[in-house]
């Protein structure tokens, strides 16, 4: 695992102001605090030193998901999309970071209350942190398949990036961690394999990529979508969306988790059986080479899933 350092005393944005991060303070009664009512969203932005900028990956996508995911929860966002791209480019822009950094906006049920509804209120924050890796990219990662099933959409939708839901997501992960694996793949209840607590996950097979789909309980990811675009339209690699057996796993040529935090990280063990050649696949290889070069915008092609912090233009849309 790789440790997370402290965050030190950065400005947000909280309560429609910029404040430092010691300054926004929720009640201890807040509803979402004690029944995980809340969704959120998590936005990289990569440095690229030679430009000197910071490049946001697919802004506009993450918070289009975030207002369609607040649907579920009956949430009002106070801000419309492009007021939220605005404020994340503003919020880099006066922490004058020069690294890479997480954009995590965060929208809540905010009533002051004992009871379990979707209360009335609601309020949102954006916070923006230095962010390094979060899995390590540069090797391979052992697995466990958890015992934790993935919550099935009719009782916690994964598609929602509902916060509650994540304390499915830290079980699988604390099993894992604790017992000596790097990360966990979680199956829906029907024993078929739906994702990482925090990433989607691929298969290469028989020479196709494979990754389960929309309905298994799964993060509908962006970083899921990059991928299945750059390996037809850059590798021209078949894609196939299916259910995945478990014992797939232990059978494969190669397999990967993708995420915002997660990157493209190799998997090359799972319930302590090697997979493939037990070194980072090709095609693998490959998706991290061309996903790090899309994300510091030095692919002109995908030029669009990049936003300028530092050169950032309002967007024009009222939405
Ligand atoms: C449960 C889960 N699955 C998958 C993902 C990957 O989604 P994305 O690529 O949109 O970050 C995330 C990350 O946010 C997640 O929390």
């Amino acid at each position: 695992m790789i440790p997370h350092p402290e965050i030190g005393n950065v400005l947000v944005y909280f309560q429609g102001e910029f404040v430092p991060l010691e300054d926004a303070k929720v009640s201890i009664l807040t509803q979402a605090l004690h029944y995980g009512t809340a969704v959120f969203e998590g936005i990289r932005g990569y440095w690229d030193a030679e430009s000197g900028d910071i490049y946001f990956f697919r802004l506009r996508e993450h918070y289009e998901r975030m207002k369609r995911n607040c649907n579920l929860l009956k949430i009002k966002l106070p801000l419309t999309v492009s007021e939220m791209c605005d404020l994340s480019a503003e919020l880099v822009q006066r922490n004058k970071f020069a690294e890479n950094v997480y954009i995590r906006p965060l929208a809540y049920k905010s009533t002051r209350s004992i009871g379990v509804r979707l209360a009335a209120d609601d309020d949102f924050f954006i916070v923006a942190v230095p962010f390094g890796d979060y899995l390590d990219t540069h090797r391979g990662l052992d697995v466990c398949t958890s015992s934790w099933r993935r919550t099935e959409d009719n009782a916690i939708p994964c598609r929602g990036k509902i916060s509650g839901g994540y304390v499915n997501c830290a079980l699988a992960a604390d099993e894992a961690h604790s017992s000596g694996f790097d990360e966990a793949v979680m199956l829906s209840e029907s024993g078929h394999v739906s994702e990482g607590p925090g990433f989607n996950i691929f298969m290469v097979r028989n020479h196709k990529l494979v990754t389960p789909g929309e309905t298994e309980n799964i993060l509908e990811g962006i970083t899921r979508d990059s991928v299945i675009r750059l390996a037809q339209e850059e590798l021209h690699l078949p894609v196939e969306v299916r259910k995945i057996d478990r014992s797939e796993l232990y059978v494969c040529d190669e397999l990967f988790f993708c995420g915002t935090a997660a990157q493209i990280a190799s998997i090359t063990s799972v319930d302590r059986r090697v997979v493939g050649t037990g070194e980072i696949g090709m095609v693998t290889r490959e998706v991290q080479k061309l996903y790090n070069a899309v994300v510091v915008n030095k692919f002109p092609k995908y030029a669009e899933w990049c936003t300028s912090a530092y050169r950032y233009q309002r967007a024009e849309m009222a939405i």
